[in-house]
């Protein structure tokens, strides 16, 4: 089996100190740097911009996997890849034409995510899975950390393991992972854990990564 990628997200993070934490979970073993980047208008919260991601750059060589949820993202992929995010992954709620900001992130040469909110069926993104490297099911609703897992994702999951065939993709879950659930989400078929509250809620980063690692 492919290894399991862990990318803590920083959201749970102390925001006043976000380069140290993000040594500090560098450190620790993160695989990737989860960004969630919040508008006010896509979901009811706001949290940093492209010019935050670019003065944490220089703390961790790290893949930033940044998680737009934000209305009409094509405006700013160009500010979100010169300010070093390595994987971009949109809402297929936030755009009328979401196959042109994919391709839009495709044409930077990083990586280009579809993320899907737990009410909205996989069925819509049968057609863009074609093309994207990575499809992101939301666990819970987005906006904040914290929040309970909603149990109907995990058939998600599946859905989208199965509907990909053998393509190699990226099948990322974020939302109110923790170690008592990781195990079940990954075997439906997940192979990108995203968690906030369950590492950033203890002292001990390196010790609540190795909890998610699944074996
Ligand atoms: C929610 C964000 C998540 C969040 C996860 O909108 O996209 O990345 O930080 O936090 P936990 O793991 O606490 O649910
Ligand atoms: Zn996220």
């Amino acid at each position: 089996m492919d290894k399991i990628i862990i990318a803590p997200s920083i959201l749970s993070a102390d925001f006043a100190n976000l380069g140290k934490e993000i040594e500090k979970i560098d450190q620790a073993g993160a695989d990737w740097i989860h960004i969630d980047v919040m508008d006010g208008k896509f979901v009811p919260n706001l949290t940093i911009g492209p010019s935050v991601v670019k003065s944490l750059r220089r703390y961790t060589d790290k893949p930033f996997d940044v998680h737009l949820m934000i209305e009409d993202p094509l405006q700013y992929i160009e500010e979100f890849v010169a300010a070093g995010a390595n994987i971009l992954t949109v809402h297929i709620e936030s755009s009328k034409h979401i196959d042109r900001v994919i391709n839009a992130i495709k044409d930077f040469k990083v990586l280009a995510g579809i993320a899907i909110n737990p009410a909205t069926p996989v069925c819509l993104i049968k057609d863009i899975v074609d093309i994207v490297d990575l499809v992101l099911i939301m666990a819970v609703n987005p906006g904040f950390g914290g929040q309970k897992f909603i149990n109907y994702s995990l058939n998600k999951i599946q859905e989208v393991r199965d509907s990909i065939g053998g393509k190699k993709i990226f099948i990322e879950v974020d939302g109110g992972i923790n170690a008592n659930n990781v195990e079940h989400v990954v075997s439906c078929g997940c192979n990108v854990v995203v968690a906030g509250s369950f590492i950033f809620s203890s002292n001990e980063y390196k010790k609540q990564i190795e909890k998610l690692r699944v074996r």
